[in-house]
């Protein structure tokens, strides 16, 4: 290494751990070629004390070493050393060990024997993982509102697993964001100078999914006038989000589970494979884990797409946040036809909060945008909302809401409803209601609708 003018203490370091001399010197001579420099160990011990002591861009790590097991080392480090991504190496075929790995928190895996070119790549995406800012939270992250306990958990969940190339399953209701949360990962991790391919799996009609994903050669049948590429190849060096997920047919399941277990992808007409670098990120509002019970997801698919299940909670399990989410919406719609912010009435920010919002987020849009449009003067009030009457009754079919919840929102619906009435007057809303005035305010404090 005569041409590197930088001293090896300067250059960026690479922890390798494994016990095996040979294959971390092969490791060693690879990354020294990618101007990295790189510290040995061969036990857990001795990584964890290089750990405490070096600053490292990078783990590579073995899983089975002699005084312990890889996936210990990527639990230490996800503990102590939150921002350094770790990779383990895992022995051929063995993809039980990869997805535990990944879903312990480990960066990404490599499988034996290590393929240079896959080596390169992961090395590539390591470093250009972006720096996190010392109050934690970075910026982009913010664009996911609210402040609720449930919505700050998903923000740190979609930061952690930006950094990973892990694949991601987004799973919640109609409107709670999925594709937010999935545009996010992507803003937030090593891939965002790559391409980020969108893909709505129930709009494409089947006879032509294969040459959509795949891609196609010139004269593969047809009408095949040029090459043409798919979206495995569009994603190349990037991410390809697969949204509504549960829409793909059984039979292009099999294929996807093809193409995503060997990285390879071969375009119709043509004779060779190629390999492809691709991120997938996925997302239904069907609960895909019901949709394999049935038979209508294969189960081996679905292992290899929910390494980390995400969450989305659905909008009345962070009804704190409405307020904040309406004023920004009505800031952003507002502004957008140039039109000063109206504000919401006392009456209209207690219905909102009280309503269920089966739509969630993009519900929350609609009603508001309606609001603008039918309010006169300068602040939108109940009725200008035109929530539908009482919550329907297809949460409790789903037996998915506890029996107090939904009694609470009926309750909720009542005195907001009441309070609409009688422009806020909580006397006039009691008598309304048979109750007495006491017993109202009992009930609204109880449900949370003093503000
Ligand atoms: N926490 C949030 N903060 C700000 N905007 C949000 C939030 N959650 C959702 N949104 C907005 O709500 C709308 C719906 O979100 P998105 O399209 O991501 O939902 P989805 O879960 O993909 O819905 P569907 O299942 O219907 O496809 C978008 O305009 C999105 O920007
Ligand atoms: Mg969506």
């Amino acid at each position: 290494m005569k041409r590197e003018r930088r001293t090896r203490s300067d250059m960026m370091r690479v922890l390798v751990v494994d016990d095996e001399a040979d294959i971390r010197e092969l490791l060693d001579l690879t990354l020294a070629r990618m101007g990295l420099a790189a510290d040995c160990a061969g036990s857990v011990g001795e990584a964890k004390e290089l750990l405490a002591r070096g600053h490292y861009k990078l783990c590579l790590t073995d899983m089975r070493l002699p005084d312990g097991a890889g996936i210990e080392l990527v639990r230490h480090i996800g503990e102590h050393c939150r921002d350094l991504p770790v990779a383990v190496i895992t022995a051929h075929g063995s993809m039980e060990n990869a997805v535990s790995a990944l879903k312990a928190g480990a960066f990404d895996y490599l499988a034996k024997p290590v393929s240079l070119e896959q080596l390169r790549a992961l090395v590539k995406s390591a470093l250009e993982l972006p720096q996190r800012n010392e109050s934690g939270e970075t910026s982009a992250a913010r664009s996911l509102l609210g402040e609720s306990p449930a919505m700050r958990q998903t923000r740190d969940m979609i930061e952690r697993v930006a950094r990973s190339q892990a694949p991601v399953y987004i799973s919640g209701e109609s409107g709670s964001g999925k594709e937010l949360a999935a545009r996010l990962i992507y803003r937030l991790g090593a891939r965002r100078e790559g391409p980020f391919i969108a893909v709505n799996c129930g709009a494409i009609p089947e006879n032509l999914m294969e040459s959509e994903f795949f891609g196609y050669r010139k004269g593969a049948f047809t009408g095949a006038e040029t090459d043409r590429l798919g979206f495995f190849q569009a994603a190349d060096g990037g991410t390809l989000f697969l949204d509504e997920v549960a829409d793909l047919p059984l039979t292009m399941q099999v294929k996807l589970l093809r193409v995503i277990q060997e990285k390879r992808v071969r375009m119709i007409g043509a004779t060779a494979e190629e390999g492809v670098d691709v991120r997938i990120i996925c997302a239904t509002h069907h609960g895909l884990k019901t949709l394999v019970e049935q038979g209508r997801f294969r189960q081996d698919l679905f292992y290899r797409l929910n390494v980390i299940e995400l969450a989305m909670p659905a909008l009345r399990d962070c009804r704190e946040d409405i307020p904040l989410l309406a004023r920004n919406i009505l800031v952003r719609l507002a502004g957008a036809s140039g039109e000063a912010t109206p504000t919401l009435t006392p009456a209209a920010l207690a219905a909102l909060s009280a309503y269920p919002f089966p739509g969630n987020v993009r519900e929350l849009e609609n009603v508001l945008e309606r609001a603008l449009a039918l309010m006169v003067g300068d602040a939108i009030d109940v009725v200008d909302l035109r929530l539908a009457p009482f919550p329907q009754g297809d949460e409790l079919q789903q037996g998915q809401a506890p029996l107090q919840d939904y009694l609470d929102q009926v309750e909720k619906r009542a005195i907001m409803e009441a309070l609409g009435k009688t422009r806020f007057n909580r006397t006039a809303a009691a008598k309304l209601l048979g109750v007495t005035f006491r017993s109202l305010r009992y009930r609204m404090e109880r449900l949370g609708l003093n503000e």
